[in-house]
């Protein structure tokens, strides 16, 4: 009897959800989807297929249930209960639950053929909400040679817009994300009397002389931002009167490291803008901290990766004012096996920033903050990195492996402990200031 009753009330816990109602496809399943899944999987993006439609679920429906049921997908690797994110794109163990049991039940699709979402329907071209005020990209497609080697290329884009603007949002485009390895841009204002369409294109780091690069040097005298993209990243946005103003004039110098191709391939990167009228009364910062920014030389011990040996380093920065976070973005390479990073106040109190326990290179992200943390002046920002240099890393490149350290362009089979952070000086109130971006869509 007991035995019956539990079999009947499984049958309920499998085949209802918790409001005891059915679960079919449009109404339970496709939200979700949508909302954690869709954002890659849709033409143009990262993911190998679509997962827009009921057919397009439908047919894989044993391998979604495999990747959710290990966590593979959607891929997010900081440790929430470290310090949770914004943009987490996580499911929830009731998300998790929903999906799984639709699939048990043979995956109905339901009446209602009105897919229910959250509201915001994809634009192609952009990971944001709405299409781009302004894309700025390179004028004609760069050829990628498919000879097996790395290249860094550092790309010119000029532009001159009629007035200054007050920037929302910004992301990285490119017409072939799968080649690019990491990006970087520079917005430098340039004065009128400088010729913004003089140089080269391009200077191509890895094949040409790198004088080449010095015919850039009259439009590095000043810089707005330091933007970037790396596999995995969205974009970044700032709410209410947060931000940065885009000059309008002026040159986007944009070093683009591709990954070694075994064909030839083609490219066109740029970046998109997305403009706010109302004022920037706070201007947001970016810095980069570690290996190829501030405090490099300070990386403890020194930074260098005997062959099969574990090993964790460990950097330790003086905060110079009170300042207030938006984003943080961690950055190792293949052997990177786990990243924290927390700050110590002068008054002793750990403020904790991210943990990723199980570092995976394919998967990075700028992380978003729930709301702004405050970071007091005097406070010891520690970033540490452990990495992996023996045979038992799958991602070593290197078999056998073989000592690495960072160097000049840093390939990808070099290493790097780097962290970027984007932040404000800090203001009173601002530690209870939100960050979630729907939030600030409403408004
Ligand atoms: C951040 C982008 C991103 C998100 C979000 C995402 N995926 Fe993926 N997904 C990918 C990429 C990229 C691959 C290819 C990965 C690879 O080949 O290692 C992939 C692969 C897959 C695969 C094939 C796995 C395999 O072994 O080949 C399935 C199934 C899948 N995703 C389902 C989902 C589902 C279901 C969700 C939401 C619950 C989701 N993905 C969310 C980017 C994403």
């Amino acid at each position: 009897m007991l035995d019956r009753i539990i079999t009947i009330l499984l049958f309920f816990c499998l085949f209802e959800n918790a409001y005891g109602q059915k679960i079919t496809y449009y109404e339970h399943v496709a939200p979700i989807i949508h909302n954690k899944c869709a954002s890659c999987h849709r033409p143009g993006e990262a993911g190998p297929f679509s997962l827009l439609t009921y057919s397009d679920v439908v047919k894989r429906v044993s391998f979604i249930k495999d990747v959710v049921t290990s966590g593979f997908m959607p891929p997010w690797k900081p440790d929430n209960h470290y310090r949770a994110f914004a943009n987490d794109r996580s499911l929830t163990a009731e998300e998790k639950k929903t999906i799984i049991s639709w699939i048990d039940n043979k995956a109905p699709e339901g009446n209602d053929k009105q897919e229910k979402t959250s509201g915001d329907t994809f634009i192609e071209g952009t990971q944001y909400t709405r299409k781009p005020d302004l894309t700025l990209k390179v004028n004609k497609p760069f050829e990628v040679k498919g000879d097996n080697e790395e290249r860094f290329i550092v790309f010119k884009i000029p532009f001159d817009i009629a007035t200054a603007k007050n920037v929302a949002a910004m992301e990285f485009v490119s017409s072939n994300k799968k080649i690019i390895h990491h990006a970087n841009f520079a917005i430098h204002p340039v004065a009128d009397n400088i010729d913004i369409n003089q140089a080269a294109d391009y200077v191509n780091l890895t094949d040409d002389s790198r004088v080449n690069y010095d015919q850039y040097l009259p439009f590095k005298k000043e810089m707005t931002y330091y933007g970037g993209w790396i596999p995995g990243t969205s974009y970044e946005s700032y709410p209410a009167d947060l931000g940065w103003i885009m000059p309008k004039r002026g040159v986007i110098l944009l070093t683009i490291h591709y990954a070694p191709l075994g064909k030839d391939e083609n490219d066109i990167s740029g970046i998109n803008l997305f403009f706010k009228d109302t004022p920037i009364k706070r201007v947001v910062n970016v810095v980069s901290l570690g290996s190829g920014g501030v405090g490099e030389s300070s990386i403890d011990p020194y930074f260098m990766i005997q062959a099969d040996s574990v090993k964790k380093f460990n950097l330790k920065i003086l905060t110079p004012q009170d300042q207030s976070l938006l984003y943080i973005w961690p950055h190792m390479h293949l052997l990177g096996k786990s990243f924290k990073s927390y700050a110590v106040t002068s008054t002793g109190d750990t403020i904790k920033l991210i943990s990723i326990p199980d570092w995976d290179f394919r998967w990075q992200e700028i992380y978003r903050f729930n709301k702004l943390i405050k970071v007091p002046k005097g406070s010891v920002l520690t970033i540490e990195g452990v990495y992996d240099n023996t045979k038992n890393n799958p991602n070593n490149p290197n078999n056998p492996p073989k000592m690495i350290f960072s160097a000049n362009d840093m390939k990808s089979t070099d290493e790097m402990l780097t962290m970027i952070l984007v932040f404000l000086k800090y203001e009173g109130g601002d530690e209870n200031k939100h960050l979630d971006i729907l939030e600030l869509l409403k408004k």
